[in-house]
């Protein structure tokens, strides 16, 4: 049975001076989820949201939160994203020295631990800590910035998937995601679609492009 497919878009394209008013238009559009890419500017060349931000936003929308951390030592800020109002917190495993620890105080802390693997990373990384992964995110394009090209990984995502059979475990695909491109990631395998720039340049505005690409994801599920 396939899982229901998920829009979980990334604020990055959001007018970063109505951060409040852009989530309420990305829940009015129909999204499942918010993903916010939180940047350190060491992990990757980009700086982002801190906790606070994303907390002065929470009562603002009615919608599950999850954090993307791309981050070097995750564990210092994980509790914060959590208090923030993250349900789910994807930390990267290159970033990682202790993975499996750290995913263990991410549901310790009541949230819903997640692992994101760059373009290069093999997928083994995840092959003893899938009893305690609720996400896989796979990287489509190399992290830091919204707007990339993708990179063509259907059978990493593939991969991921095969590893993941008989464990509750999303698949999720992040990076130059929109509708010239999920068809591919939903037949390999993802459910659930971080999307940015292809939501927000949609000529017809956000309702349609989150519609459309949700149309687009049912019809390729395998
Ligand atoms: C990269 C970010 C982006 C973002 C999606 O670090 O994680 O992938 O979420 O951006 P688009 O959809 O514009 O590639
Ligand atoms: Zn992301």
């Amino acid at each position: 049975m396939a899982r229901p497919i998920r829009i979980a878009p990334s604020v990055l394209p959001v007018d970063f001076a109505n951060l409040g008013e852009g989530c309420q238009a990305l829940e009015k559009a129909g999204v499942d989820l918010i993903h916010w890419d939180v940047m350190d500017g060491v992990f990757v060349p980009n700086l982002t949201f801190g906790p606070d931000i994303i907390g002065s936003v929470r009562s603002l929308v009615n919608l599950e939160f999850e954090a993307h951390l791309m981050v070097v030592e995750p564990d210092n800020l994980i509790e914060r994203y959590i208090d923030a109002g993250c349900s789910t917190v994807l930390v990267h495993a290159e970033a990682c020295d202790h993975l499996h620890r750290t995913l263990g105080h991410i549901a310790e802390l009541g949230a819903t631990p997640g692992v994101a693997l760059n373009p290069h990373t093999p997928v083994d990384v995840i092959r003893h800590v899938r009893d305690l992964l609720g996400v896989v995110l796979v990287m489509t394009v190399n992290p830091g910035f919204g707007g990339q090209a993708y990179i063509p990984l259907e059978e990493k995502i593939l991969e991921v998937a095969g590893l993941l059979k008989g464990y509750d475990c999303i698949v999720e695909v992040d990076g130059g995601i929109g509708p010239e491109t999920v068809a591919g990631v939903v037949t390999a395998g993802a459910s659930q679609l971080v999307s940015g720039s292809a939501l927000f340049r949609d000529p017809e505005g956000l309702q349609h492009a989150v519609s459309d690409l949700r149309t687009r994801a049912a019809a390729a599920q395998p």
